[in-house]
Order: C-alpha cells, then structure tokens, then sequence
C-alpha cells in the first residue's frame, strides 16, 4: 500500500478479533533456524515482516509454506549460516536469527538488520552477551561473523532489551551448559518464545521475570498458537476513543494492555475488560496526565504514537515522555500538519487538546508512527493523504478492511 486516503469524522463502531502478535511471531520464526524438524504456527498475522522473514528462513535452506494464518516450517535438512543481506536489511528482527544460528550450525554470518528508524538502535547487548558465552565476534564487510557454540554462564544485561534477551536465549539452545540471563527483559512476547522452544523440546525456565535460565535439551518440531497482538489492540482502541466510538475486541489478553486501557479510562474512555475480550466506550476525551514509555510492565513504547494521536483533541495538556528509544517522536510534524499543538524537547512532548483537527497531505515514517497518522486522520475533518503507507504493511494485517469494517472511510491508492 503506497498511498491511503482517509475521510476522518466518523466514530469507529464494531467488534475486531486481534491478530496474532508481529513482535511474537517474528522471533518465533527466527527460532525456527534452531529445530531440526517441522513446526506448524497457527493465529500468524497476514503481515510483511513475517513474509520477509519466511523468506530469509527459505534462503537459509528451510521450507516454508503459509495457509491462512497457519505457518508451515521446515527445519530439518542443512541449513545456511548467512541470511540474505537484502531481505535481513528490511527488519530488524533479522538479528535474531544470529542466536538460532549459533545454536544450530555454531557459526553466523549476520548483516545488519534493519527496521524501523528510532534514533540509535545499537547491538552492544546482544553481541557483548554472546562474547561472554565464549562467542568470537568480529565485523568483517558490513557483516557481523560469530563463530563458536557458546559456553554455559551467567550475562547481565545492562538494560532489559527484548531483542537481546531473545537472541541470548535462542543461542543459549546450543550451549554446552546451562545459561542465565539477569537484567532480561519481560515483555510478554519473551514468555511467548519460551513456550513455543519448550514444546520444542527445550527447557527456558522464567522467562518474563528478570531471570531467564536454559539448559541445553535435544529439540524436535512442535505446534504453538502465536499469542495476540497487544500493539494492534492498542491500535484500535485508540482508534476508536480518538473518534468517539465503541469497539469490542475478542481475542486477547487485556493483561497485557493494562497501560494503554488505563491511560484511556484517564482519559474518560469507559473499558470493561473479560477474560479474553475488552469493550471500549469513548466518552469525551480529558489529558491523563503523563504517560512514561518503559520495558513491560510499563507504558509501552510502541503505544506511545498511537495514544498520542487519540489525545490530541484531549480537554487539556497530555505530556509524554519516551525513555526507550532516542527519536521516537518522529510522526509528531505529520500530525501538527493536521492540526496538532505539541511541542517536543529531547525525550519529552507536550500535546495541548485543540477543537478540531484538519486533513492534509502526509507522510508516514515509521510503522507505530503511521498508525497514530491513521488515528489523527479518522478524527479529522475532511480528507488526509498519507503517502508511504507501506509502512503499516509491516505490522498490521489487512489493515484497511479492518478499518472498514469499523465504519471508517478509506481507501488505498497503489
Ligand atoms: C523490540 C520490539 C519493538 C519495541 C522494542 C521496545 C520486536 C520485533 N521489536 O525491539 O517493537 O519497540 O522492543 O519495547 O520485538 N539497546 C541497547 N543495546 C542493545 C540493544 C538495545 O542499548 O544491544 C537499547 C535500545 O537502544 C533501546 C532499548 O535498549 O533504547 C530497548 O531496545 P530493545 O528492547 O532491544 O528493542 P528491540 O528488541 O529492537
């Protein structure tokens, strides 16, 4: 999708099943590289990222087949120890094939990932981490060559990366003793991994506390239902709020949204959460106060563009600040094209509730800061463009039929 136009004003009205989690199944298939036999996924999201990487497991030797949302992966013959350049330069989770790579064949030839631009996005964590299981790691060419099956032993991360923790705990499959991760990062997505390796065989103890422990265990092929997407229930509910609609969404584990359900009811939004479904009720919309991105359990930050976007005609001041990643603010001038008061300082914004937003000609940069373009644009009067909206294809599943679905009147062009 190149360019999608949005005609804002009409509150989002219906019920939604959650796609199955982009930041779950990403690492999940890049586990796959690490089992020796057939793995079978259900509830995948129809996404481009998960496509890319199917084809970098292919490039690696690997089968790979996609019925619906059931994956079909094929590990059990030889496979590569260097992914495609091109393809692991489309996202970031491509490094993650690293750790299933040493687990598996000792050796990996990692280029550089790519993904969505948040200022620096170092590898120091995940690099240090395998140097101290004995990993040799040197660059050579753009690439990064890591040689050697680690060693048992403890790492300390010096903060919770998600990206780390799970790249160590896919190496630590093929170490010769058992390794411990402290510092690990929690988020759900982490715990997700861990029960699909350990219906693989494996034994990843603790896994969404701070202390991860594996003990190298033979593995074989297995089937895992890929646990729902937060960020895209996140979407939606601000979608709706930002429009003054009602939305129910089925599926998911309301748990794990708690920062962004609460910061909503703040926000005057009525939630009522049950076991596996959230019915949200937007009511007038009133600043929550601050909202301070962190790792899980905190306020996420991948939530932090999308629930900026729904407060932006919030009676009062909304202030945010992003401690994880340095420029996260970068959809900000899309949406002040819009009609947007926010003024940003470093890691902080101040978003002042204006009356009205307008349509405008923009530009997506980045896949969470598209998303809260789209929020801005359905509560906005008259027509927006957003050109390079490709980027929403990465992380959400037929996104404009969903949208349509709601009520909202868009359309793609290209
Ligand atoms: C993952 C998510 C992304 C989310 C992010 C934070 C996936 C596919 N992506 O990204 O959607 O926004 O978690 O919740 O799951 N850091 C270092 N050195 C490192 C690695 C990270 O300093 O080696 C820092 C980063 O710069 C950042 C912080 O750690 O400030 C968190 O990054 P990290 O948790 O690693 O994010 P990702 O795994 O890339």
């Amino acid at each position: 999708m190149e360019i999608l136009r949005i005609t804002g004003g009409r509150p989002l009205r219906g019920t939604l099943r959650v796609q199955g989690s982009k930041n779950a199944v990403l690492p999940i298939l890049a586990a796959t590289a690490a089992i020796p036999g057939p793995v079978t996924l259900t509830n995948c999201p129809p996404i481009r990222d998960a496509a890319v990487t199917c084809a970098l497991l292919e490039g690696l030797g690997l089968k790979a087949s996609a019925r619906g949302s059931r994956l079909e992966i094929d590990g059990a013959g030889p496979v590569g120890s260097a992914p495609d350049p091109a393809l692991a330069g489309r996202l970031r989770s491509s490094f993650l094939l690293l750790g299933a790579l040493l687990a598996r064949n000792g050796a990996a030839e990692m280029p550089l990932p790519g993904g969505c631009v948040l200022g620096a996005r170092p590898l120091d964590l995940h690099l240090a981490g395998l140097e101290r299981l004995g990993v040799r790691v040197c660059c050579e060419g753009g690439r990064i060559l890591c040689r050697g099956r680690p060693t048992g032993g403890t790492v300390l991360l010096r903060c919770p990366s998600v990206g780390a923790t799970e790249n160590l705990i896919l190496a630590a499959l093929g170490a010769s003793g058992s390794v411990r991760i402290l510092g690990a990062a929690r988020e759900p997505e982490i715990a997700d991994l861990a029960d699909f390796l350990n219906r693989c065989g494996a034994s990843v103890r603790g896994a969404g506390s701070p202390c991860v422990t594996v003990t190298p265990a033979p593995l074989h092929g297995a089937s895992h239902r890929v646990l729902p997407d937060r960020m895209e229930a996140a979407t939606w509910l601000c979608a709706a709020a930002a429009t003054g609609g009602e939305l129910r969404l089925l599926e998911l584990r309301p748990e794990q949204l708690r920062p962004v359900s609460e910061a909503l009811r703040r926000a005057g939004c009525g939630i009522e959460e049950g076991e596996t479904s959230l019915r949200l009720r937007a009511g007038p919309l009133r600043a929550p106060g601050l909202l301070r991105t962190g790792p899980y359990p905190a306020f996420p930050t991948d939530a932090q563009a999308p629930v900026m976007a729904a407060l932006l005609r919030a009676e009062g001041c909304t202030r945010f600040e992003e401690t994880v990643f340095e420029a996260r603010f970068r959809h900000v001038p899309a949406l002040r094209a819009l009609g947007a008061e926010i003024e940003t300082a470093g890691r902080l914004a101040r978003v002042r509730g204006v009356k009205r937003l307008h349509g405008a000609r923009i530009a997506a940069t980045d896949l969470r800061g598209a998303a809260a373009m789209v929020i801005a644009a359905l509560s906005a009067e008259g027509e927006t463009t957003i050109t390079q909206a490709w980027h929403l294809d990465r992380g959400y599943g037929r996104f404009i039929r969903r949208l349509r679905s709601l009520g909202a009147e868009a359309e793609e062009d290209g």
